[in-house]
């Protein structure tokens, strides 16, 4: 089957949502409410539309990646970032590459519009494949409570992270729910 990975077009959020939805069903970490997250943020500022890319096969959505913009704020100033969250891949899809096409294409992506880096709390075992270090390396930090080694930073250019440290700021549909 031919996977292509797209950006998420008008009439393709239903099947996201459902999509997101079954992968996340048995994950026991999860708050089963990341396709709201998704809803809230399609509706916000922080909404990036070449940054909602959808997997398909034959037609069907079997996986998504989602980028939104936030920033990293400390002593020096205020320094765009991206947000990712959530990835999803259906289960019966997963473990075949899907998840890893997504994040390529969303880090192309948005070092295409100029971005220096992506934060994201999550696998520190299946993101570091991707590049991605430790936030506590860089002396950046999020707003919430959650283990260290699970909050991680891509630098998406040599220089993307350059003189960038302090706190995430999370777009505020980010962070409710
Ligand atoms: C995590 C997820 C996005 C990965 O996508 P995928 O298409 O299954 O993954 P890929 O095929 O690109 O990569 C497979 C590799 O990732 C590893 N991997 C997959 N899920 C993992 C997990 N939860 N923890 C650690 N490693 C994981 C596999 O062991 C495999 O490793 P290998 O290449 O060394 O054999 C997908 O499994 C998923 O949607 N899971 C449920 C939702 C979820 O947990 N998302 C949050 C990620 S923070």
């Amino acid at each position: 089957m031919v996977l292509t990975v797209r950006q998420e077009g008008p009439d393709d959020a239903a099947a996201i949502a459902a999509a997101v939805r079954r992968a996340y069903a048995d994950v026991p970490y999860s708050d089963h409410r990341e396709h709201l997250m998704i809803a809230r943020l399609r509706d916000s500022a922080a909404w990036i539309p070449a940054l909602s890319l959808l997997a398909e096969e034959d037609g069907r959505v079997v996986g998504h990646i989602l980028l939104t913009r936030a920033a990293i704020r400390g002593a020096r100033g205020s320094a765009p970032t991206l947000a990712l969250a959530p990835l999803s891949v259906v289960p019966e899809r997963q473990g075949r590459g899907v998840g890893g096409r997504l994040v390529r294409a969303a880090h192309r992506r948005a070092r295409d519009l100029g971005y220096g880096s992506v934060v994201l709390v999550g696998i520190l075992d299946y993101y570091r494949r991707f590049g991605y270090r430790p936030m506590a390396d860089h002396a950046i930090v999020v707003p919430f409570t959650v283990p260290a080694r699970n909050c991680m930073v891509l630098a998406l250019t040599p220089d993307g992270l350059s003189g960038v440290e302090g706190m995430v700021q999370y777009a505020p549909e980010w962070m409710d729910g």
